[in-house]
């Protein structure tokens, strides 16, 4: 239908864990909008590409452009639902124009790795945020899941909660889940402050036992 912005969760990074429909919804596709490393993973020859960066106006504006003539898919990380670009389309274009594909979230993942029921978890970003938020969740929660971001690592997260009076407490840390490359580090707050190692695209799970 003309006008209609597809929008596919890809998974957590490995192509493997893409859903059939969002595959298949990509190969369609005329045009593919997305982070480069998306891009990268899933253009098909022959499909035009246009990468977001942080110029979210000018992706919106080049969607607007296209969308009336050309079959154009947008393309996120891990689930449409979890703190996604999709959540701001709704904002820009009309929620009746957008067509969401599920797909298997970071968190959902992390879970699923760790062995535990993920629905009574309190879940957290910490792009572009402030940590003050944080203590009280995880002092008031049984599991606490936080996507790490710039400039919060899981070290630092670890650090902040200790120096403001959080107990020590178990904490798993799940880095480029999905990958070969992937690795769980089960440790505590306290060790994983003191760790170097760089944990960037990581889910922290911390557990209020
Ligand atoms: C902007 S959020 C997008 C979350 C995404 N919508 C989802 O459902 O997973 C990006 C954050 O998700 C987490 N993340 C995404 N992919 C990951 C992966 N493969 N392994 C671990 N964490 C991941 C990291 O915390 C990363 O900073």
């Amino acid at each position: 239908m003309a006008g209609i912005v597809k929008v596919v969760g890809t998974g957590p990074g490995d192509e493997n864990y893409i859903t059939p429909i969002g595959l298949e919804t990509i190969k369609l596709a005329e045009i593919l909008v997305g982070g480069q490393r998306l891009l990268d993973t899933f253009a098909n020859d022959g499909q035009e590409q246009f990468p977001v960066d942080k110029d979210l106006k000018k992706a919106i504006e080049y969607i607007n452009e296209k969308r009336y003539s050309k079959n154009i898919v947008v393309l996120v990380s891990g689930d449409t639902g979890i703190y996604s670009l999709a959540n701001y389309l709704t904002k820009h274009i009309d929620p009746d124009d957008l067509e969401f594909i599920p797909g298997i979230s970071s968190i959902q993942l992390m879970f699923a790795r760790i062995k535990k029921p993920w629905n009574e978890a309190q879940i957290l970003s910490m792009h572009g945020r402030t940590l003050d938020i944080v203590v009280e969740v995880v002092k008031q929660s049984k599991m606490t899941a936080l996507l790490t971001g710039s400039p919060w690592t899981p070290q630092k997260i670890a650090d902040y909660l200790i120096s403001e009076g959080v107990l020590d407490m178990k904490v798993i840390v799940g880095k480029d889940l999905s990958y070969p490359w992937e690795i769980l580090i089960d440790t505590t707050l306290q060790e994983l402050a003191k760790v170097e190692e760089d944990y960037s695209n990581s889910v922290m799970v911390i557990l209020n036992e």
